[in-house]
Parts: structure tokens; sequence; C-alpha cells
């Protein structure tokens, strides 16, 4: 797929940006009428409401944030396809629309984060794991990466708000990375932080969200079969409004889970408080789990509509992934 330059879009047109005081006014204002209200008033998206057509957007791939000249693992792709993770029920996404269409909310609100992303520096990144671990360490990426076993993996992947799309990761399991730092028994989960740097994420500088993003998974998910450190998609590094430099995929549990842009893992004792729970517990549990039969309290979540074709489906528990996942669950 050849790069094609699209000029800068990060500066926000002034007739789009909302002056401070009105988005603390309604920050204030959602407080006091409570977050279902607002929902169902429509003023409040959080990770609820799909906004803009990807369909509608008549530009060609998007930008990849300021990786694009300075990549440095661009040799290691294409990965070797894992045959266990090599097909799935439904045809891939476009590449197009899974690049246009993105929820990134340290950029925007909106899901065209592709326009937004010119100033986000995607080099030089390193990401620390510490806590409960016996080995514990700052790693470069590059170094990382390199020392990893990459493959591509054919995923689902649900969002919160009823979207799917069907995506070729390239990554490595998680537990790999575990296995480098060594948990030791005392340990039980593992929090998970995306990068603060306002300057280059402009959504970072509204100040009702407790950025940077945080999110958490139980140890036993975290070394599941499933749980992929992802780097790239369609075959190439990871585009900025995908999540550039690393993220987070749990392909069993709503999108939100699957956290972007890692900076650092700590393992610990205590349950992690999460981001979109801390933001809306009603809404956002911790397990975030794929479940059909339990609606979200504004939508159903009986089906799903796919971002590029706009077909519906059947949402399946555990997003499909049951034989791998179940048992995590049993009480
Ligand atoms: N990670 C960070 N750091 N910030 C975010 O806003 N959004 C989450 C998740 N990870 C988010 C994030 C949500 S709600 C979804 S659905 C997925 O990213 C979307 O991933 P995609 O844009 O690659 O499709």
């Amino acid at each position: 797929m050849p790069f094609i330059h699209i000029p800068p879009g990060w500066k926000i047109p002034e007739s789009r940006a909302t002056p401070e005081t009105v988005y603390i006014g309604l920050r204030g204002f959602l407080k006091t009428i409570g977050w279902g209200v607002a929902g169902a008033m429509g003023l409040w998206a959080g990770c609820g409401s799909g906004k803009s057509n990807p369909d509608a957007v008549a530009t060609p791939i998007p930008a990849t944030g300021s990786t694009a000249d300075v990549s440095t693992t661009g040799d290691l792709y294409p990965a070797r396809r894992n045959p266990r993770f090599g097909r799935l029920d439904r045809p891939l996404t476009s590449e197009y629309s899974a690049s246009m269409y993105n929820n990134f909310y340290e950029v925007t609100t909106s899901k065209d984060v592709w326009r937004y992303v010119e100033r986000f520096q995607t080099h030089s990144w390193q990401i620390e794991v510490s806590g409960l671990v016996e080995k514990p360490q700052v790693f470069d990426i590059d170094d990382l990466i390199r020392s990893m076993p990459l493959e591509e993996r054919l995923y689902r992947f649900r969002c919160v708000e009823a979207w799917a799309m069907a995506v070729p990761w390239t990554g490595f399991p998680f537990r790999a990375l575990l296995d480098r730092v060594q948990p030791k028994s005392s340990a039980k989960y593992v929090r998970l932080l995306t990068f603060f740097r306002p300057e280059e994420a402009p959504g970072q500088n509204a100040p009702w969200f407790p950025w940077p993003y945080y999110e958490g998974l139980t140890l036993a998910e975290a070394s599941n079969e499933l749980t992929l450190l992802a780097i790239g998609i369609y075959g190439r590094e990871l585009p900025a409004q995908d999540g550039a430099l690393i993220r987070l995929v749990v392909p069993w549990k709503y999108g939100y889970k699957s956290i972007k842009s890692i900076v650092s893992i700590e393992l610990t004792a205590e349950k992690p408080s999460t981001f979109w729970n801390d933001e809306a517990s009603n809404e956002y549990d911790f397990d975030a789990n794929v479940n059909p039969y339990v609606p979200h309290p504004r939508w159903s979540q009986a089906r799903e509509r796919m971002i590029d074709t706009g077909e519906f489906r059947d949402t399946q528990l555990y997003n499909g992934y049951a034989p791998y996942v179940a048992h995590l669950y049993k009480t």
C-alpha cells in the first residue's frame, strides 16, 4: 500500500473549536443532570456513540503521525501469519475504513482522528514494565519488538458503541513480555498507561478527563493466548490513530479495554481502576466482556454494525472467543 502524504490537519479550525469555558460548563452540566440523561439527549458520546460516516470522507489512506519518515522496523513486515488465527467468519474490514474511523480521545472525541495526529511523536518510544515482577525493565521499543516472536493474527474487534471490524494485527503475545519480566506470585493484575503529552495530543487538554488513559486486566487475562500487544495492522506499522507505537488487543472484550500508545505496564496485587469505569461506572465495567444479552444502559448490544459495509451482524458472546476465554469467568 503506497504511503500518500495528507496535508497537516492538526489545527482545528476556529469554527470547530469549542472554547474551554463552554467545555467546562458542559462538563458541570453533565455531572448535574447525570450521564444517562445526557446520553439520552445526545449530549454525551463518551465511549458511546458513533458520529461520523467513514464512507463520506473522500480522502485516500490517512496520515500516520510522525513515524512515517523515521520507521526503523518496517523490515519486519509482513510477519508470519499464525494459522490458528488465520481465518474469520467475515471478510476483513477495508484498511481505509479501519484507518479513518477511530476512537482516540487523547487526540479528538470525533472519529476522524487521522486528521489531528500530525504532532504526535511516535519515535524514540520506551515502555516501562514495573511493579510486582522479578525483573523490572525499561524497554526501548525497537529492541523489544526485535526480540519478540512477531506474528500476524486476524481478529474480530467490537467497540462498546456497537460498531465492529475485522482486522489483521501484527504483534506478539502479552505473555511473551510477562515471561521476560517474571511476575511475582503476589501479582494478580496488570495496569496499563498511555502517554501524556498534551502539546502533541490536543484532546489531553480537556481537563475533565483523568489523563493519561489507563486500563487494566487480570494477570490471567493478560496471560491468555489471545491477548496481543500489537505494533502493526494490515501488514505495516500502526498508524498513529490506531495507537502507535504499541497497543493492547483483547478481542473478546469491548474495544475500550484495548488501550493505545502504551508507555507503562505495572503488575499489581490490587485491582486497578480504569479510565472509562471511573468516568461512568454504570456504563463501562472492568470486565467489559462482549455480551449480546447485557445491554448498555443506553442501547442494545444484541447486534453490531461493520464500519465499512454498514452490514449488521448478531453479536457473539465473548465476541466469538468463548472457547479461549469462557473458563476465565466460571464462578
Ligand atoms: N486507548 C486510548 N489511549 N485512548 C482512547 O481513547 N479508545 C478505546 C480503545 N483504546 C482509546 C484507546 C476505544 S473506546 C476503542 S473502541 C478502541 O481503542 C478503538 O480502536 P481503533 O481506533 O483502532 O479502532
